[in-house]
């Protein structure tokens, strides 16, 4: 949420900016603006509504060396040039990621009023910084300022009179920085920098960073020196361009073989799942008499599989939790309970602070991470990483896909530990996984038969996605899919519940996406497809059968490959991605960028 970069160096600034925040586009992409020191030392602040293609268009030609840049998701206050950040006042100008919660307090404890000219919090902070700034010390300012902060926030500030410095300081919102030849980077994520270094270190929160031409320097807000822990990322720049796809989401959604072979490959041996050099214990596990996953968006959809899974296969009990509502609840969870946190960012703020919650009932948390190092992966007892490389589109397709991979080697696992599973059930159900990429392989080939067919969606207003068992959760990513990218209203049902009011809203050519792989309940299933076929609905139907050509139950078959029930979903789901894509780019929309959405929430 809201993307931040600053730079100073040998190097010109603006260009590094500007590039920076084009691939920070997706964490926000109300407005855009940058700050950088012209010769005189004075600041020069270009800042507009709209994406960064328009703050391009506004930028002048300067060599200043040194910049802050910002992308905006909107909180505090509407789109408009005067809300987008930089926010100056007076000697300091800086930018934000987060929310100032005692904003209006501030204002009104220390009078600021007269120095605001926009509706943010942002600016608040500014005005703040400024009132403490001598003229002379930042650090002081910073040191004064940062206490009286309630919130989450990372600041990059420039101040007058410290030409070619930025200072950086953050709670809760995600800041990384690097230093190398060329000078030193700070940003929310490093994609906005990696083309200059793959080494990087992690803001720890309330640290003051010092960036000058020099190198950087960190300290503790009571000025004790802290040595920065460097990481190294294992993918480049190339893993976070569109490498000749269009968007980003489309060449997502063809990641995906190779991001799940990269993700459950290292974990399989002998064929059997081994977390060993995740240094997971198997005692994770011996114990565990119910499971609690949390998460947010298609992160907790994938947790929805996992739970289906792990409870039908081996009769666990599992609770899936929205986490912006398990943080405020009293959860029956004890130290037996394993929590399985999921996010692809590691950044959402609801899902780290319900992280948060449960590390106080329970040692047993265990997080489903994609990117290396983030807060998620830093505070969970244990982590599994997966390996689905940067995801940049706003909707996610690989990390879902990865995500749901992981439940399956935790499945089995769990099965074996706890003697619910032989181990040649166990062989088994692994290589079963490790075909699912060479299934999806199979299933990407569809690519222009799924275009063709939702050009009947193009003008639906109301659409919806049914299913029953492990098809029902999946029903429930392809609605949140469609709706997110496509701006049409897509609601999920488990098959047998439509009659109890949702038929009503079938009507004739209200188009169905019908899933049908769960064998025990596939006769069910097609029950309740003929029930909405009766009423007129325009029906697409998956399902593993070669032919169904009966029209009492469709209008479109898309066959998957035949594979055992419980390893449909991802082919299935990759065809609920396509018909997604396709009815948004169909539309002329931008499936990267939906509209009012952002990829990491970091804000509540
Ligand atoms: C946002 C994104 C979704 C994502 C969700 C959770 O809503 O648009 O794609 O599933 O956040 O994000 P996380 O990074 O925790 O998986």
């Amino acid at each position: 949420m809201c993307g931040i970069i600053g730079f100073t160096g040998k190097l010109e600034a603006q260009e590094i900016l500007l590039e920076g925040l084009e691939k920070l586009e997706y964490r926000g992409y109300d407005s855009a603006g940058i700050a950088y020191f012209k010769e005189n030392g004075s600041i020069s602040i270009r800042k507009t509504a709209g994406k960064v293609k328009d703050l391009r268009a506004i930028c002048d030609e300067n060599t200043a060396t040194c910049g802050i840049g910002h992308t905006r998701w909107a909180t505090h206050g509407g789109v408009t040039n005067a809300n987008a950040h930089p926010h100056k006042c007076g000697n300091v100008a800086l930018i934000h990621n987060g929310i100032i919660e005692n904003y209006h307090e501030l204002v009104a404890t220390y009078d600021l009023e007269k120095d605001l000219i926009s509706e943010t919090d942002t600016e608040v902070a500014a005005a703040l910084f400024n009132k403490f700034y001598d003229g002379e010390n930042p650090i002081a300012a910073i040191q004064k300022v940062v206490p009286l902060l309630k919130g989450s926030f990372a600041f990059c500030i420039i101040f007058k009179n410290n030409p070619d410095m930025i200072y950086a300081v953050r709670n809760v919102s995600p800041m990384v920085a690097a230093t190398c030849k060329d000078g030193s980077f700070i940003a929310s994520d490093l994609t906005a920098f990696i083309q200059y270094s793959k080494k990087y270190f992690i803001v720890p929160e309330y640290a003051i960073l010092t960036m000058s031409k020099e190198g950087i320097s960190l300290q503790e807000l009571d000025g004790t020196p802290i040595e920065p822990e460097f990481l190294e990322v294992n993918w480049d720049i190339t893993a976070a361009q569109k490498d000749g796809y269009p968007t980003f989401m489309l060449k997502e959604i063809n990641e995906q073989p190779a991001a799940i072979t990269r993700t459950i490959a290292p974990r399989i041996h002998n064929g059997l799942p081994d977390f060993s050099a995740d240094n997971i214990p198997e005692s994770l596990f011996e114990n565990c008499h119910d499971i609690t996953i949390i998460a947010c968006g298609t992160a907790m959809y994938a947790g929805m599989v996992g739970k289906t899974l792990i409870q039908d296969f081996l009769g666990i009990p599992v609770t899936v939790a929205i986490a912006s509502e398990f943080r405020y609840e009293k959860p029956v969870i004890t130290e037996d309970s394993l929590v399985i946190v999921v996010s692809q960012s590691g950044e959402t703020i609801d899902t780290l602070e319900a992280l948060r919650l449960a590390k106080t009932k329970t040692a047993k948390t265990l997080a489903i991470v994609n990117v290396k190092g983030s807060s998620i992966a830093r505070e969970s007892n244990y982590v599994l990483y997966t390996h689905a490389g940067p995801e940049i589109a706003v909707a996610s397709t690989k990390a879902y896909t990865v995500q749901t991979a992981a439940f399956y080697l935790i499945a089995c696992k769990l099965g074996l530990v706890q003697n619910k599973l032989t181990k040649t059930e166990a062989l088994e159900f692994i290589q079963n996984l490790q075909n699912v990429s060479d299934n999806i392989a199979e299933i990407l080939k569809l690519s222009a038969n799924i275009e063709e067919l939702t050009k009947r969606m193009l003008n639906a207003t109301d659409t919806f996605f049914i299913g029953r068992g492990l098809d029902y959760t999946l029903s429930m990513e392809g609605a949140l899919k469609l709706k997110e990218i496509s701006y049409i209203h897509a609601e999920a049902y488990a098959a047998g519940e439509l009659k109890h009011g949702t038929i009503a809203l079938i009507s004739e050519g209200v188009p169905v996406i019908a899933l049908a792989t769960q064998g025990h309940v596939y006769s069910k299933v097609i029950s309740n497809i003929r029930e909405v076929k009766a009423r007129g609905a325009y029906v697409i139907l998956l399902s593993m059968e070669e032919n169904v050509t009966d029209a009492s139950i469709c209008d479109v078959h898309i066959p998957l490959p035949k594979v055992p029930d419980q390893f449909a979903i991802f082919e299935a789901v990759v065809v609920l991605q396509m018909i997604a894509y396709y009815t948004s780019t169909g539309k002329g929309l931008n499936a990267d960028q939906p509209r009012n959405l952002a990829k990491s929430v970091t804000v509540e």
